[in-house]
C-alpha cells in the first residue's frame, strides 16, 4: 500500500489520544499527491489531511464545493501510496454526507475501500450528527470540524473569524461535546478566538487540532501549499510560511527557460 519502509510505526487514532494525554502537540498538514505526501510523511508529520482544499489549491476553484468524491479518492489513494507513518484522514466532500446518513456511510466506505485511508473528516455539529453516528457504526474513525467550515461559505457569506459572539460560541461548545460523545476521535477548530478554542480543547477528551484557533489546542493544521509559500495571495494572520516555494519555483523555471533559449541546456555532459 505504500512505498515507504515497513519498519515505521503507523500513527493511529489511539496514538493521537495518547499524545493529548501526554501533552505532546500533534502536527497535521494537508497533502493531495504522492510526491509531496512522501516528503511530508518522511519529515515526521503525525496526520496528513487529504483536505477538500484540494478544490482550491490543486484545481483552482474559488471554494471547496465543486470537488467530487471520485476526485477526493484519487487524491487520497496517491497520498496513501506515499506514506508509511502518518495517519491519513480524508475530507468527505460537499454533498456526500449532509442530510442523508445512508449516503454519508456509503461515501465514507468508498473512501476507505478505494483509497486505503484511515479516517474521514466532515464539517458541522448537530446538523450532521446522524451522519457521524452512522459512519461510526461501520468502524470508520471520524474527525469533526467546527468553527469556520468552508463548505458553508455561502451561508456565512465571508471567511471572517467565527464564534466571536456568545450565541455562536455556546453552540460551538455544545457541538464539540456532541461530536465527542458520538465517538469522533478528534476535532478541527477553524478560525475561532484562541480563548474559546483553548476552552474547548480543555473540556473534551479527544484531541483538538486548530487552524487559526490559537496555541491552546492539542495540535495544529495548515494547508501545505500555504505554509510552503506556493500561494502568495493568501495571507491570513494565522498563516506562518516555512518556505518561499513561489520564489524558488519561479526562479528555477525562469532559469530553465533562459538556458533552453541560449542553448546552455543541455550541455555536453547532459546528452548521450
Ligand atoms: O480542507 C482542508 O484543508 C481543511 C483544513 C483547512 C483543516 O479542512
Amino acid at each position: 500500500m505504500s512505498t515507504a519502509g515497513n519498519d515505521v510505526k503507523r500513527v493511529t487514532t489511539h496514538t493521537l489520544q495518547e499524545m493529548k494525554a501526554d501533552g505532546v502537540r500533534i502536527a497535521m498538514l494537508t497533502a493531495y499527491d504522492y510526491s509531496l505526501a512522501r516528503l511530508v510523511d518522511a519529515a515526521g508529520i503525525d496526520v496528513i489531511l487529504v483536505g477538500d482544499s484540494a478544490s482550491n489549491v490543486m484545481a483552482g476553484h474559488e471554494t471547496t464545493l465543486p470537488i467530487t468524491l471520485d476526485q477526493m479518492i484519487y487524491h487520497a489513494s496517491a497520498v496513501v501510496r506515499g506514506c508509511a507513518r502518518a495517519l491519513i484522514v480524508v475530507d468527505l466532500p460537499f454533498g456526500t454526507y449532509q442530510g442523508n446518513s445512508k449516503g454519508a456511510l456509503n461515501s465514507a466506505i468508498r473512501i476507505m475501500k478505494e483509497s486505503g485511508a484511515h479516517a474521514v473528516k466532515l464539517e458541522g455539529g448537530r446538523e450532521v450528527l446522524g451522519s457521524v453516528e452512522r459512519i461510526l457504526t461501520a468502524g470508520i474513525p471520524v474527525m469533526g470540524h467546527l468553527g469556520l467550515t468552508p463548505q458553508s461559505i455561502y451561508k456565512f457569506g465571508t471567511y471572517v473569524v467565527r464564534a466571536k459572539e456568545q450565541e455562536e460560541a455556546d453552540r460551538l461548545r455544545a457541538d464539540a461535546k456532541l461530536l465527542e460523545e458520538a465517538g469522533c476521535f478528534a476535532l478541527v477548530l477553524e478560525k475561532i478566538p484562541a480563548t474559546l478554542a483553548a476552552e474547548v480543547a480543555a473540556s473534551v477528551s479527544i484531541p483538538v487540532i486548530g487552524i487559526g484557533a490559537g496555541n491552546g489546542c492539542d495540535g495544529q493544521v495548515l494547508v501545505l501549499h500555504d505554509m510552503l509559500g506556493i500561494n502568495k495571495e493568501f495571507n491570513p494572520r494565522f498563516l506562518r510560511r516555512y518556505a518561499d516555494l513561489h520564489g524558488t519555483i519561479t526562479d528555477a523555471v525562469a532559469n530553465y527557460v533562459r538556458d533552453v533559449r541560449t542553448r546552455d541546456f543541455p550541455n555536453a555532459n547532459e546528452q548521450y
